[in-house]
């Protein structure tokens, strides 16, 4: 059966660095609560002329060079966003066209903090059906577009970034255990509409003609993020059937440092396996994974051969997990 293998990993992120008494000068907060709450410490946030697209190409492009491959080595561009440059075209076909490439499919992935893991899903599919040799799977937004930015609650949170990473259709060795060898071993995903009014975004062109802002009854949401989280997480371990000591890495959605230590002591899991990064980046979003997965690969944490558990939870309800063996 051919896999989904990883080949190389890149991101981006916006130039301004957002500290959380920037924050404190113009919003009733402060950093101690920030940090107390959430573990941030800091965010980037895109400036006017940058888009998602061109935060999507830039992580795109380091994703290939760390492959070593050309643009031109990719058949599927998917990029996981809640911030599309424009209602349509989607912005993975502004970045194929960025990147020089025509012809292959492209197309957005709509699933918010879990796009990334969604689009992980879409693209291992369309690999392993044969529609696809290679694909570009990124996590890009510019989230702090769609804050309202006189409400404390949400303003404090997000960030801008991407992250992208390239997956080549591989057949594994044969080996006696097909989990040893390289590649995407397992997703589940999942949705729960009914969650809708805890977390989402008040416009859109389909309803009010205005792109609207995001509202979130975050103790409610945060609440659910841990349960399903953990319970996702066993779902794919099960599925493969492996132990939760095999895991080397999990790198979750950076949405808040609390959610991710409750839900690795619901797994059982140290926190010196977890890849945090949210202190830097706050919550981006789709990109959160893809960025947080980039800075560890980068900084030799995670190595070729090590099993990683993705995890995501966002608006929706959506969430989801992979087990990917780098
Ligand atoms: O990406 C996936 C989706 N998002 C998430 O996963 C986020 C999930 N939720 C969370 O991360 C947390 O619930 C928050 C960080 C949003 C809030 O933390 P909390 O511990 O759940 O606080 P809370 O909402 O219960 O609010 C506590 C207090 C409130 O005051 P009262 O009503 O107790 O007097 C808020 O008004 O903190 C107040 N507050 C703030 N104070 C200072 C809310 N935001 C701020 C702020 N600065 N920025």
């Amino acid at each position: 059966m051919p896999r989904s293998v990883l080949l190389g990993t890149g991101s981006a992120l916006p130039a301004t660095r957002v500290t959380n008494d920037d924050l404190a000068a113009r919003l009733d907060t402060s950093d101690a609560w920030i940090r107390e709450r959430t573990g941030i410490v800091a965010r980037r946030i895109a400036d006017a002329s940058t888009t998602t697209a061109d935060l999507a190409t830039e992580a795109a492009a380091a994703a290939l060079a760390a492959a070593g491959l050309p643009p031109q080595a990719i058949d599927l561009v998917l990029v996981a966003t809640a911030t599309p440059d424009l209602t349509f075209p989607a912005t993975a076909v502004r970045v194929q066209a960025r990147l020089g490439i025509a012809g292959g499919p492209a197309f957005d992935v709509a699933a918010v903090c879990s796009g990334f893991v969604y689009a992980l899903g879409v693209a291992d599919s369309m690999l392993r059906a044969g529609q696809a040799t290679r694909a570009l799977v990124i996590g890009a937004e510019t989230f702090s577009r769609l804050l309202d930015w006189e409400d404390r609650s949400t303003a404090v949170l997000f960030g801008d970034g991407a992250g992208a990473v390239v997956l080549e259709r591989r057949d594994p060795p044969e080996a006696d255990d097909v989990r040893a060898a390289r590649g995407l071993l397992a997703i589940r995903l999942h949705a729960d509409g009914r969650h809708e009014g805890l977390l989402h975004v008040d416009g859109g062109p389909g309803s009010t003609g205005t792109v609207g802002k995001l509202r979130m009854a975050g103790r409610e949401v945060f609440r659910h993020a841990v349960h399903n989280l953990a319970s996702v997480c066993h779902e794919v371990l099960e599925e493969t059937g492996l132990p939760i000591a095999a895991i080397d890495w999990v790198v979750p959605h950076q949405a808040n440092l609390r959610i991710i230590e409750a839900t690795a002591r619901k797994l059982g899991l140290p926190m010196e396996r977890v890849v945090v990064t949210v202190h830097e980046h706050a919550n981006t979003s789709a990109a959160s994974i893809p960025l947080a997965l980039d800075a560890a690969v980068r900084d030799g944490r995670i190595r070729e051969g090590q099993l990683c558990l993705l995890e995501a939870m966002g608006g929706g309800f959506t969430w989801g997990a992979a087990l990917l063996r780098v």
